[in-house]
This record gives structure tokens, C-alpha cells and sequence, in this order.
């Protein structure tokens, strides 16, 4: 497959209200070249400090850890769009600091867009990122970088003030020129609302099937993850099974020393 048959961030904007839009996130070459036939769009997403290194919130990954899986995603992905998460701590605080961080995600990964979370709080940064040719997805409602200071995962779009605050964060993402965006553990006719009234895609976790796409965290959906899975997800597989299926099986042909070791493999040359 050509790097021109890659699903690019400007045929993702197309396909708003058409074919839904397949996304799941990866953070390692073997599965990144799984998934890639299957999907439209591959995201390196900051869940990689907890699903992969064990951290109890996405607060424990840095740009440096966003890249070096970026760089292996990329590897894998011949087809799918990818989009690298960036982490908390390297867009908030100003413009330029946001700029700096995606510049270097970008050019260091080779991927095809930055994500990041917030609405009107963080529109400034998108507008400049996207000024500067790097296109942007958006990421509002449950912001998981945001658990600490909301005190946990709180679903979104239960109160008044709550849907007002979603609907400006929408608007205020597509008018800086998001080309899709997130919408995570939001109530449903709230996402459907939003996926209506925008003309980029949206992207549910959590949110509503009527959203342009979907993403799942790739682990949880192929039943890998040990610790907390999100109740609205469903697995596809059962790996935690078939990996300690795996290792117990091993173990047992280690101890009974029945492991097929060189010895077996390599048997000197019978010189008769
Ligand atoms: O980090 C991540 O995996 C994400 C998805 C859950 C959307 O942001």
C-alpha cells in the first residue's frame, strides 16, 4: 500500500455523517500492524502510562513516552490515520509551551495529528497548532486528565450547566479548526446533540453509537486490561485468559523439563 492510500486527516473530515469512522488506540508496533487493516484511525493514546506502565491515572505520561511509542505505532500503520495523544502538563499552560510539544510529537513521531483534551479553555492552542499545519483532534466531556481534579470519572451532560459548558467546548473546538473530536462518558442525546450540530466528526467513548466513530481503548477491547475496565465496554477477546493459559503451560514444560530446548533443536550430527 502507497503512503498516498493512508487515510489522511482531510478524509476523515469527510466522512462526517457517512461511513461511521474506526478507531482504536495502539501503543506498540505488533498490535499497531494488527489493527491497521481494520481501522481508519490508530490513536497513541495517553491511556499507554496506565494500560501499559501500570500508572493509576493517564497523568503519568510524558512527551517522551508519547513519542517513543508514536515512533513504533508508525512502524506498524500503513494505512490508518495516527494520532498521538499529548500528554498533560505539555499544552495548558500557554500557546507557545502547546506549540513547542506538538511540533515535537509531530516531527519526532512522523504522525498525522496531535490530540488533546479541553474545549474553550484550551481553543487557542488548537487554532495555533493548526495554524502551524499540524491538524488537530479535539477531546471534550470526561477529560481523563481532569479525574484528579474532578474528583473521579464523572460522566458528563447531567445538568443544565453541564450541557452548556459541552456545547460551547464543541463549538469552540470546531471554530478553531479541530478536524474531529473526541466526546467521552457523555450522556447520550447530549453526544447526539453535539454530533448533529458540528460539521467535523465525532468520535464516542462512552457517549453515544449515533457519533461519527468510535474509539475503544485497545486492551479493554480485547480483554487484556487487569485492572479497572469502564463499564460500557465490551470485549471482544479474552487475551488475560490465553496469556496465563499460556504462561501456566510453559511453566509446566519448564518443570517437567520437557521444554524443547537447542538441545533438542540443535542434536549433534550423527557421524556413523
Ligand atoms: O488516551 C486515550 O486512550 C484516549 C481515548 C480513550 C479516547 O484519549
Amino acid at each position: 500500500m502507497s503512503a498516498d492510500a493512508r487515510a489522511s486527516t482531510d478524509a476523515i473530515r469527510r466522512r462526517k455523517g457517512g461511513d461511521p469512522i474506526v478507531c482504536l488506540t495502539a501503543y506498540t508496533y505488533p498490535i499497531a500492524s494488527l489493527l491497521d487493516p481494520h481501522v481508519d484511525l490508530l490513536l497513541v493514546g495517553d491511556s499507554v502510562a496506565m494500560v501499559l506502565h501500570g500508572h493509576q491515572t493517564t497523568l503519568g505520561a510524558t512527551i517522551d513516552m508519547m513519542i517513543l511509542h508514536g515512533q513504533a505505532v508508525m512502524r506498524g500503520a500503513r494505512n490508518a490515520c495516527v494520532v498521538v495523544d499529548m500528554p498533560a502538563g505539555s499544552y495548558e499552560a500557554s500557546v507557545a509551551k502547546a506549540l513547542a510539544s506538538a511540533r515535537r510529537i509531530f516531527e519526532e513521531t512522523g504522525c498525522h495529528a496531535v490530540k488533546l483534551e479541553g474545549g474553550t479553555d484550551v481553543a487557542g492552542q488548537i487554532a495555533a497548532i493548526v495554524a502551524d499545519g499540524i491538524p488537530v483532534m479535539a477531546h471534550i466531556g470526561l477529560q481523563p486528565q481532569s479525574v484528579v481534579k474532578d474528583g473521579g470519572y464523572k460522566i458528563k451532560g447531567g445538568t443544565d450547566e453541564s450541557i452548556k459548558r459541552l456545547l460551547a467546548d464543541a463549538d469552540a473546538v470546531e471554530k478553531a479548526g479541530a478536524f474531529s473530536v473526541v466526546i467521552e462518558g457523555t450522556m447520550e442525546p447530549v453526544a447526539a446533540e453535539i454530533t448533529r450540530r458540528l460539521t467535523i466528526p465525532t468520535i464516542g467513548i462512552g457517549a453515544s453509537a449515533r457519533c461519527d466513530g468510535q474509539v475503544l481503548v485497545i486492551d479493554d477491547a480485547i480483554g487484556l486490561t487487569v485492572d479497572r475496565v469502564p463499564k460500557f465496554v465490551k470485549e471482544y477477546a479474552e487475551l488475560r485468559t490465553e496469556v496465563s493459559r499460556a504462561a501456566m503451560s510453559y511453566a509446566a514444560e519448564v518443570k517437567a523439563r520437557t521444554f524443547p530446548t537447542a538441545e533438542h533443536v540443535f542434536k549433534p550430527k550423527d557421524k556413523s
